[in-house]
């Protein structure tokens, strides 16, 4: 029950990514999207894990939790410029709050940091904090389409 629900905030965290980057202009944005899909695809890894979708295997896990917490330690620089594109789902709240989209960053980073790879089981009992850093982030700062 409660690992059902810690995947539903999971799966939000991932939703409506399809395709977002065509026809993206401005550069800034097509480099944090591009991290973004980073993100996703690490995270991917994990939750397919988590699901028991593909085996569990602890060094993949832990790349794809190392790889998360150095994407969110690049989310400040590649976001830091207000810049925007019409394909863009950045609400430009993210500049007028800088201090706590940073904050929010961090909190990810924590996240896929203090993430325990070591079995499934753990695994499970830790992706749904990490699954919620990025909904926290989403809810506010991103316009889902
Ligand atoms: C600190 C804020 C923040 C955190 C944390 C965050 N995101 Fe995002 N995310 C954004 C913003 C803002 C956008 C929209 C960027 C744009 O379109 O310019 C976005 C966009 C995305 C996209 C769409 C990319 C595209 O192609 O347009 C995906 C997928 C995504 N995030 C996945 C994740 C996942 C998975 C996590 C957690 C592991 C996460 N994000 C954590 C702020 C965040």
């Amino acid at each position: 029950m409660k690992f059902t629900k810690l995947l539903t905030v999971f799966c939000i965290g991932l939703g409506g990514a399809a395709l977002a980057h065509g026809g993206v202009k401005n550069e800034a944005v097509m480099a944090r999207m591009n991290l973004m899909t980073e993100i996703k695809e690490a995270m991917a890894v994990l939750g397919e894990m988590a699901k028991g979708k593909t085996p569990f295997d602890a060094q993949q896990a832990n790349r794809a939790s190392a790889a998360l917490a150095s994407h969110a330690a690049k989310m400040p620089a590649l976001f830091e410029t207000p810049a925007s594109d019409p394909k863009s789902e950045a609400r430009p709240d993210i500049w007028l709050d800088w201090p706590d989209f940073v904050a929010k960053a961090s909190d990810m980073e924590k996240a896929a940091t203090g993430l325990d790879t070591q079995s499934l089981d753990r695994l499970r009992a830790g992706i749904g904090a990490l699954g919620g850093s990025c909904s926290a982030c989403h809810k506010i700062y991103r316009i889902e389409k």
